[in-house]
């Protein structure tokens, strides 16, 4: 190595230091991730929205992550399955570092403590050794987890999180994604944990790496319909009382039928209807993850509307045959959402951003119910008593859900009193 390559190279190492210690000062790890268009620096636990663009930056080895390039998203309403193209995900991989940053901190650390130039060309040759592409990284992390056990051991739980965590970081990057599925780990990684395990924490993560890969990927989404995904996450929401378990897999759930039709219409019209449904009746399930559930619902439900509004051909054609709305009428879902808010509402009382969540899915289905809710003495009482309580509050946010909900009452109940309760 020529003496000049090596002090540019000696620059950059130390320079490294610099930007991990500026990096890790500034970022808030509680704060939420705003992506944009520019790489940022994704601090260490801190969750990310689904559908961004999430790298190692070869230079910090540091977690990033920006919005999608428009190039990038596929707008098709059902994803189009082209395995020729799935493959190519590693012609442009990132140049990635090894998925922690500790080894670099171990070559700036030695460049520090032992300053011959030796040293320092042997530091460097570590670091550069341990480069990898994503996909050889993504692939790497399947063949370990396909070296435990087939029998479930307490020493292996340990590590099998950390390699599901750091799928999941990986994996919301679409080309990562593919690679995960083309080598096989939805079979050998996904499907046995979510169909067999018994270990709620395993489960947890491993439908967190389902939802990271389908959402926003019509390819991925593809191969996880595929594989049944739809109807074992149903099983998991009629059968589990895990408030976590049953969070992320109504997010895997909602990631997987977004903007896919096909999907939509064979999960919702056997299981998967019955599946929210009964999340909204049981009384075993917290507030929080019904107002999940109405808000999932209604997206759904918006989303072929929207496809109706827009009139274009094809699309129509897709969603013909969905009929969410029948599904849910038939499956009790107006009586379930009034049950929940007349019986719950005193828990609304403090928790207005699940309030809006609930108004916001009783204003998207209220063309379904609205015979029912409008009959329902104990709904109206709920909604007028949460109402009234914020409608004296001194907080902004909590005012406009009052008004919300006052508008909403109009609608449904011809008069009301401003005195009443
Ligand atoms: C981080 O952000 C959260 C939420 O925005 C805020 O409550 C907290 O004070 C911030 N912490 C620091 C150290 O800036
Ligand atoms: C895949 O590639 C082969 C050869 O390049 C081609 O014959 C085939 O039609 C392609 N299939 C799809 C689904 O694009
Ligand atoms: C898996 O186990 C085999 C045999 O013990 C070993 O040779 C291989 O390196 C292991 N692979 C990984 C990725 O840990
Ligand atoms: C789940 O367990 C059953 C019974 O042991 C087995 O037949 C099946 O293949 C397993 N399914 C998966 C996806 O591992």
């Amino acid at each position: 190595m020529h003496m000049s390559t090596l002090t540019t190279r000696l620059a950059v190492v130390s320079m490294l230091v610099c930007l991990q210690v500026s990096a890790s000062t500034r970022v808030n790890k509680t704060a939420e991730f705003v992506a944009t268009d520019e790489w940022q620096v994704i601090a260490e636990g801190q969750a990310i929205p689904k559908g961004l663009h999430v790298r190692i930056n070869l230079q910090t080895g540091l977690k990033e992550a920006k919005l999608l390039d428009p190039s990038d998203r596929d707008t098709a309403l059902q994803p189009q399955s082209s395995d020729n193209e799935s493959g190519s995900g590693s012609t442009n991989d990132h140049l990635s570092i090894e998925y922690k940053a500790d080894l670099i901190e171990e070559s700036v650390r030695k460049v520090k403590e032992q300053r011959s130039y030796a040293e320092l060309r042997k530091a460097y040759k570590d670091f550069q050794k341990n480069f990898r592409t994503d996909a050889e990284v993504v692939v790497q992390l399947i063949e370990e987890y396909r070296n435990f056990s087939k029998a479930p051991l307490d020493i292996e739980l340990k590590p099998k999180l950390n390699i599901l965590e750091n799928l999941e970081y990986m994996l919301h990057q679409i080309d990562n994604a593919l690679v995960f599925i083309d080598s096989g780990g939805l079979d050998d990684v996904l499907l046995p944990i979510v169909v067999n395990d018994t270990n709620t924490a395993l489960k947890v993560s491993a439908m967190r790496v389902l939802g990271a890969l389908a959402g926003n990927n019509p390819k991925a989404q593809i191969k996880v319909f595929e594989r049944n995904f739809g109807s074992h996450l149903a099983q998991i929401m009629m059968s589990s009382t895990n408030s976590a378990e049953i969070s992320t897999a109504l997010h895997a759930f909602g990631a997987l039928l977004r903007k896919f039709p096909l999907a939509q219409h064979r999960v919702l019209s056997t299981s998967g209807t019955q599946a929210l449904i009964g999340l909204l009746r049981s009384a075993d399930i917290e507030l929080r993850n019904k107002a999940k559930v109405v808000t999932l619902i209604g997206d759904l439900v918006l989303e072929k509307r929207h496809v109706l509004d827009e009139g274009k051909e094809e699309a129509l054609a897709q969603y013909v045959l969905l009929e969410f709305e029948s599904w849910l009428q038939s499956n009790g879902y107006c009586a379930a959402l009034e049950a929940v808010l007349s019986k719950d509402y005193v828990h609304l009382l403090d928790q207005a951003d699940v309030v809006e969540q609930f108004i916001d899915a009783l204003q998207t289905t209220e063309s379904l119910c609205k015979p029912l809710w409008s009959k329902s003495p104990t709904l109206r009482h709920a909604l007028l008593t949460v109402r009234n309580r914020f409608a004296h509050s001194q907080d902004e946010y909590r005012l406009e859900v009052s008004q919300a909900l006052s508008a909403l009452c109009e609608r449904f109940y011809d008069k009301f009193g401003h005195t009443e309760l």
